[in-house]
């Protein structure tokens, strides 16, 4: 019988099973995180790794992309897919290079204020890229709460609440609040999936409030938050 709460089983679970992704290697700095999710947002993991590694080698920091003809930086985007994706990039590194001294910044309000980078994106750089206990919330994570502490079968839509119900689940400690952040995640991505979930292996079964609703197979009508 264990009663760790299902933050600390979240965080117990990503030890073990997480995938070794190469930013998240301890060290990776801030510049290569922000690369990795504006390129994750709308393309598979595998497809990433190696342009990631690439770009990296080629634009270490924001300021040599800054400095790089765009057509180039359109080029090794390559078949990533949704090159706007490589302008906003390349917008918010000119920024950081102009206005910051050519450092990502740490807090999350400025950098939301940079080009194309939005709530998800700013809080995955200052946690994944800083260290900072902050909520990332994408639709892994959002499906994830839906299920463990809302009781309903899929995500909802984004919704205000969001931030305030994952950092409710994150653990007292604060490395490990840090890493719940991304364990989250990479529950929703790798068990908690959408449509069918492996509930066989999932660290939080035993006290996810879908389950013990005897995994309804349709939500009804979402509740105003
Ligand atoms: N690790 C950190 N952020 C990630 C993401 N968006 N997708 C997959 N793994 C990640």
């Amino acid at each position: 019988m264990t009663h760790a709460a299902p933050g600390d089983l979240i965080v117990d679970w990503y030890a073990a099973a997480a995938r070794d992704l190469p930013w998240r290697a301890p060290g990776v700095d801030a510049w290569a995180v922000l690369v990795s999710e504006v390129m994750l947002q709308q393309t598979p993991v595998a497809r990433v790794e190696p342009v990631w590694r690439q770009w990296l080698a080629r634009w270490p920091t924001p300021a040599t992309l800054a400095a790089e003809p765009t057509g180039e930086v359109i080029r090794a985007w390559g078949k990533l897919g949704y090159p706007r994706r490589a302008l906003r990039l390349q917008a918010a590194a000119a920024v950081i290079a102009a206005e910051h001294d050519g450092v990502v910044p740490d807090d999350v309000d400025t950098l939301e204020s940079l080009p194309g980078i939005g709530s998800y994106t700013a809080r995955a750089v200052a946690c994944f890229g800083y260290g900072q206990r902050q909520p990332v919330v994408d639709t892994n994570v959002r499906r994830v709460v839906a299920r463990l502490v809302h009781g309903r079968a899929e995500a909802l839509p984004a919704r205000a609440s969001d931030l305030g119900d994952v950092a409710a689940l994150a653990p007292a400690d604060h490395d490990r609040a840090v890493r719940f952040s991304v364990a989250v995640m990479e529950l929703g991505a790798l068990v908690c999936v959408a449509g069918t979930p492996r509930c066989g292996v999932c660290p939080v079964r035993g006290v996810c409030a879908w389950r013990l609703a005897g995994s309804p197979a349709h939500d009804g009508p979402a509740r105003k938050v």
